[in-house]
């Protein structure tokens, strides 16, 4: 009876104002509000981000304190997107959620992968983390320096030493994949879990590192949302919501959908469409 009451709050539209936009890099902002409802939120939750007269888009929570304020960082990529970078402090914005799972918080050696606006429910985790881990070792990829967030973060959260960041032009850190330094560091040292979130062609490959080192691993999925709890079948994985069963998913859950994971998703018209 709580969980459902708890789940039809989370569901209500709530509308708030900006408190603080944060310039990431050119094409990512970081948007801070407070919503009483996001405080007990846990790292791989999202929410539905309504932006008036627009749309509403699903985004990670990036943070959220025991104040209430809740923070997500968007990439501009469409119109939603946009129209939301374009927004100012005090201007409203509606939220719904937070909805999903979230990563489970385990002990000992951690190995995080990180790509894109991937990395921030990372570092939400790993701010969860740090009194838990034995060792936290970030893999942080961008396609440039520009787009490479939260460094700084990152190097205060896991010692430089355990910090790896890669551009794939090489203007900054190691120039490759973020996958790339992954063989030498699993070859070298054994992690207990490895959590990761970003583009799913990443993940798939970080999947399967994981697989054949034997290493446990939670991966954070994107697919098209619309209703976000679990009724209208937009974000199907096999035989899973991602809204509700999801969006993060253990290797063994992912071992199922091995035929999508990294190859393929659905469009608004439920079509399967390649991954790009
Ligand atoms: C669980 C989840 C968490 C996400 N977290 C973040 C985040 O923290 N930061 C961030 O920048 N982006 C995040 N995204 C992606 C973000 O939702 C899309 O970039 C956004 O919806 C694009 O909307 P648009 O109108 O700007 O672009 P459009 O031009 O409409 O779309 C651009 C691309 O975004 C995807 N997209 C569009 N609408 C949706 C939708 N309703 N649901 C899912 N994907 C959509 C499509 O694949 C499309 O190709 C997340 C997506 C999911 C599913
Ligand atoms: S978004 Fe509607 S079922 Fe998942």
């Amino acid at each position: 009876m709580k969980l459902l009451a708890y789940r039809i709050a989370a569901n209500q539209l709530r509308t708030t104002r900006i408190l603080n936009v944060k310039t990431e890099s050119p094409t990512v902002k970081t948007f801070t509000f407070k919503d009483k409802g996001c405080v007990r939120a846990k790292p791989g939750q999202f929410l539905m981000f309504w932006i008036p007269g627009v749309d509403e888009i699903p985004l990670s929570i990036l943070d959220a304190t025991e104040n209430g304020e809740v923070s997500v960082t968007v990439k501009k990529v469409g119109e939603a997107t946009q129209a939301l970078h374009n927004k100012k402090v005090s201007e409203i914005i509606g939220i719904r959620g937070p909805f999903g799972n979230s990563f489970t918080l385990k002990e000992g050696k951690i190995l995080m992968v990180g790509g894109g606006t991937g990395t921030a429910p990372l570092l939400f985790l790993a701010k969860k983390l740090a009194t838990k881990t034995k060792k936290l070792v970030f893999v942080v990829g961008g396609k440039t320096m520009e787009e490479l967030l939260f460094v700084g973060e990152l190097k205060e959260m896991c010692s430089e030493e355990n910090l790896v960041a890669t551009t794939e032009d090489g203007s900054y850190g190691i120039k490759c994949l973020a996958t790339a330094p992954l063989e030498r560091l699993l070859a070298k040292e054994r992690f207990d879990v490895i959590y990761t979130c970003g583009p799913e062609q990443m993940m798939r490959k970080v999947f399967d590192l994981a697989e054949k080192h034997g290493i446990a691993l939670e991966a954070s999925l994107e697919r098209l949302m619309r209703c976000a709890i679990g009724l209208c079948g937009s974000c199907v994985v096999g035989k899973y919501r991602v809204c509700r069963d999801g969006p993060v998913f253990t290797a063994s859950q992912l071992r199922e959908v091995k035929s999508e994971f990294g190859i393929s998703k659905r469009d608004f018209d439920g079509k399967r469409i390649p991954l790009k």
